[in-house]
């Protein structure tokens, strides 16, 4: 396939677009987004070379789901990043139709990645291999080629998404597939030495018939063999209050047992993310923290979102740090993000209102809004552009929060709803960009991510209530926007 670009034309492009002042209105502020073209999984997410490094998969020749490659950019404080850079590109038979998603694990002094190769064959049929490069402190990067080569019998094409993680000093991968009965599964591999990979098994779980396909599996330590295991499942069918997307990320927490490749005692499957636009999420290390990154996106609905006309589409959500806590993980914002904070241009404590109107100048904003719960609520907070709006509604005794969008004119539309318990107060925080927003609840036990597409720059936040509003702390940080140097 030859390229509509060569790739001296993409860093061209790539400079070009950061010289440029004038940015678009739904060009986000803060979140990490492709000067051009398609993003999507994150990838290879580490902290090494004293810096964090978060791969993403990147179609830098349009915005199609073609042509994948791995993109990189660095940052140490999650305000000042590198431009992006490619660094993995599907030009052997081995990814020629592209550099699916992986992980990157540190070995001595390098970052060893490893993904899957995509590769169409003859009968254009789909072949999927496991690969594996080195990714060295002074950016050049050598493929070393196949680890694992095709599927094990019983299972399809569908074999991809590795993520390698480390127990008693051996290598551990986990990998999404598809069994040839058309279930969704794991497989677990094992290796001494990264080269030579020997399959142990499929992980046995609870989940038997659990959608049609696991995407983009996470193994994660929690403490002795207390392990979250995270995946994006496909084919799971909608409930009033769960599943409401097309696909789903989420995880169970149970006891891992390697030998007999198990994973016991597990929890439900929980989402992490309630609202429209999240998935593939990845898990990495840094000192004790687990953080998360998710793709803000969803495969199948690109026709939903309007920027692809402008050349772009998809963004990365901030990184989040995973607490476990009675058998559920909480989202936090990282604190490294208080960097973005410029000015506080708020601070409210125990006010009482009729309606609450908060006017904001521009969409850079972090807001910490605490109400008081104590009395039944029927509350409503609309966040509007103009004639659109976003539609947020808590009710109280049925203990359901709902997200509307339907009164948007570009963009996905619909309702997302999920079941929030809040006795005393409610809590959100939520960080607006200029076309993503996320709110956590309740200190992180829920998030909902969304993206929006308003007409109209200007917002305005109405907060109502069926009797009067009682507002425990309300602050606003204007947020800086993040830079992209050379
Ligand atoms: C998830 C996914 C992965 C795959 C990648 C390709 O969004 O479908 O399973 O590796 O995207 O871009």
């Amino acid at each position: 396939m030859l390229n509509p670009k060569s790739y001296q034309e993409v860093n061209e492009e790539i400079n070009n677009y950061y010289s440029i002042k004038e940015k678009n209105i739904w060009r986000n502020n803060f979140h990490i987004e492709a000067p051009f073209g398609l993003i999507n999984d994150p990838n290879g997410l580490n902290y090494y070379d004293n810096k964090f490094h978060i791969f993403y998969q990147w179609n830098p020749f349009g915005c199609e789901h073609k042509t994948k490659h791995w993109a990189l950019v660095t940052t140490t404080d999650f305000v000042n990043f590198t431009r992006p850079k490619v660094v993995l590109k599907p030009e052997d038979w081995f990814d020629k139709n592209g550099c699916y998603s992986g992980c990157g694990v540190v070995k001595g002094d390098d970052l060893k990645l490893y993904y899957t190769g995509n590769v169409r064959n003859s009968n254009n049929e789909r072949e999927s291999y496991q690969c594996i490069a080195t990714y060295h402190k002074d950016g050049t990067l050598e493929k070393e080629g196949v680890i694992i080569q095709k599927q094990p019998d019983g299972y399809t094409a569908h074999f991809r998404d590795p993520y390698v993680f480390v127990k008693d000093e051996q290598d551990y991968m986990v990998l999404g597939v598809q069994t040839e009965g058309l279930k969704g599964k794991a497989l677990i591999y094992n290796s001494r030495n990264s080269k030579e990979w020997k399959l142990l098994g499929e992980l046995k779980t609870n989940m038997h018939d659990f959608g049609y396909m696991w995407e983009c599996p996470n193994m994660i330590k929690l403490y002795e063999d207390k392990y979250v295991f995270v995946f994006s499942p496909q084919g799971l069918e909608s409930e009033e209050f769960k599943y409401q997307n097309i696909y789903q990320s989420g995880y169970v927490i149970g006891n891992l047992d390697l030998e007999k490749v198990e994973l016991r005692n597990h929890t439900e499957f929980k989402e992490l993310d309630m609202g429209f636009d999240f998935y593939a999420p990845q898990v990495f290390k840094y000192e004790d923290k687990n953080i998360l990154i998710g793709w803000i996106g969803m495969p199948d609905k690109d026709s939903e979102y309007p920027t692809s006309e402008k050349g772009w589409i998809y963004s990365l959500t901030l990184p989040r740090v995973l607490e476990y806590k009675d058998n559920v993980l909480y989202q936090k914002p990282f604190d490294k993000l208080g960097g973005l904070r410029q000015t506080q241009e708020l601070q409210i404590e125990n006010y009482v209102c009729d309606e609450y109107n908060l006017e904001l100048n521009s969409k850079g904003k972090e807001i910490m809004l605490n109400l008081d719960m104590t009395k039944d609520a029927k509350l409503e907070i609309k966040l509007k552009f103009n004639d659109e709006y976003i539609l947020l509604t808590y009710d109280k005794k049925a203990e359901v929060f709902i997200i509307d969008r339907t009164n948007m004119s570009l963009g996905g539309k619909g309702i997302r709803k999920f079941k929030l318990k809040a006795e005393e107060e409610l809590k959100l925080h939520m960080f607006i960009d200029s076309s993503v927003i996320e709110i956590y609840y309740q200190d992180g036990l829920e998030v909902t991510t969304l993206m929006y597409f308003p007409k109209e720059e200007q917002l305005e936040i109405q907060i109502k209530n069926d009797y009067e509003i009682k507002i425990k702390e309300l602050s606003m940080w204007n947020l800086r926007s993040v830079s992209y140097e050379e």
